[in-house]
């Protein structure tokens, strides 16, 4: 296990920015996490995924971990379904594939997100009508200051839209390195996500099955959102915001078009694309960074931007939301480093 200093994570975040760990490392294994938890003692940590939800400043002080724990396993098997574990440093993709070639049904509808298995939990991962949470079943996490092994069962990591306690009460408390999934035999199909099914149809598709809702995700997303090998990017930059019932039909006497879906609790969610492109964003271009073209919610780097010059977008873009709807952005994507 080497650790290496002044080291270019360029080519390990999907923005592509140029930035540099002060120190850097692979763990592969349990015992090497804890070796260099024990080294690190008091110097920064950061611990790097795939690097798809970071904007990564100049400089990362301290210790970039590259968790690479890999590994598959089923833990448990029954009449409905398997437990199947997978290690924080596998692909997302990849483990939703291999998922659907043995037929563990349950991941479809969150095939092509970008990342690692390990961040999977932290922001409660979601696309098309199904979050992380709906087919969790435990995670286990290394404690980076006492180095103890726990288990998470899923009513204590708090999911909710775009969060987890990882990124709240225990933000930079934990590495998870393994996540446990509920998966079934019997598939229940999520397709209530109008775009799916006009995919599905569109596909020709009589007969529905988990790889035909993967397939119908994939080309979705292939359409709308930029492939990071071609135009660095890290998804939606924002949240999309939830607001108080009062504050939506305020906005939508004025704005007719807004659309709104409403929550349990009330309150409605509304889209963040809708707002930054009604707000004149789409498409714009400030020097080497933008918003994308076809999805207004995301920021890219046309090829030598900064983390400093999309910061700098993304709070134009705040400040101008902000006064035309009241409506403060929240950014999805974490920044780490200064
Ligand atoms: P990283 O970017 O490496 O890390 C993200 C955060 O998690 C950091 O704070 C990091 O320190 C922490 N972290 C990472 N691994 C661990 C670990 N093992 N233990 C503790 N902390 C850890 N997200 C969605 O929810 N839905 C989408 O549809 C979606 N689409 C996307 C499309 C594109 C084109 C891109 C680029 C991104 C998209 N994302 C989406 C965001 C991103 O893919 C997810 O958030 C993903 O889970 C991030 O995984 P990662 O391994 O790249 O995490
Ligand atoms: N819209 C616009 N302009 C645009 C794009 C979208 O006005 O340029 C409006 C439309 O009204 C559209 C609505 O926004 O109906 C929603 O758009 P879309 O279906 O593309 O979804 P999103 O809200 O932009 C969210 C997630 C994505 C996830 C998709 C599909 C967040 C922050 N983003 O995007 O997740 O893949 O839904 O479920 O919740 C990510 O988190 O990185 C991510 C890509």
């Amino acid at each position: 296990m080497e650790i290496f200093s002044e080291y270019s994570l360029k080519s390990l975040n999907t923005f592509g920015l140029p930035s540099t760990a002060e120190f850097f490392a692979r763990a592969t294994s349990l015992d090497e996490l804890k070796e260099l938890l024990f080294w690190k003692k008091n110097k920064n940590l950061f611990v790097l995924g795939g690097g798809s939800n970071v904007l990564l400043m100049n400089k990362v002080p301290g210790l970039t971990l590259h968790n690479v724990l890999k590994g598959i396993e089923i833990i448990q098997e029954d009449a409905e379904g398997w437990l199947i574990k997978a290690y924080a440093g596998e692909n997302w993709h990849q483990f939703v594939m291999h998922c659907i070639d043995k037929g563990y049904a349950g991941l479809e509808n969150l095939s092509l997100i970008p990342g690692n298995v390990g961040a999977s939990p932290i922001q409660n991962i979601g696309a098309y009508g199904v979050e992380l949470k709906d087919v969790f079943h435990s995670l286990e996490a290394l404690h980076v200051k006492s180095l103890e092994s726990r288990v998470f069962l899923a009513h204590e990591c708090e999911f909710d839209y775009r969060t987890s306690i990882f990124k709240t009460r225990e933000k930079g408390n934990y590495i998870i390195t393994s996540v446990t999934f509920r998966l079934l035999k019997h598939p229940v199909f999520h397709t209530s996500y109008g775009a799916i099914e006009q995919e599905i149809q569109a596909m020709g598709i009589q007969t529905l099955s988990i790889r035909a809702i993967s397939e119908a995700v994939i080309r979705i997303r292939q359409s709308k959102l930029p492939n990071p090998t071609q135009l660095g990017n890290a998804g939606s930059f924002f949240k999309n915001p939830i607001i108080a019932a009062t504050h939506f039909h305020l906005l939508k006497e004025k704005y007719p078009s807004l659309p709104g879906y409403p929550q349990p609790d009330g309150q409605v969610k509304v889209p963040a694309a809708w707002l930054i492109e009604q707000a004149g964003w789409k498409g714009k271009r400030l020097g080497n960074c933008g918003v994308h073209t076809h999805q207004a919610l995301v920021l890219v780097n046309y090829g030598n931007a900064t983390a400093h010059e999309i910061r700098a977008l993304s709070d134009a873009i705040v400040h101008d939301v902000l006064s035309k709807y009241n409506i403060t952005l929240e950014r999805e994507v974490n920044v780490v480093g200064e």
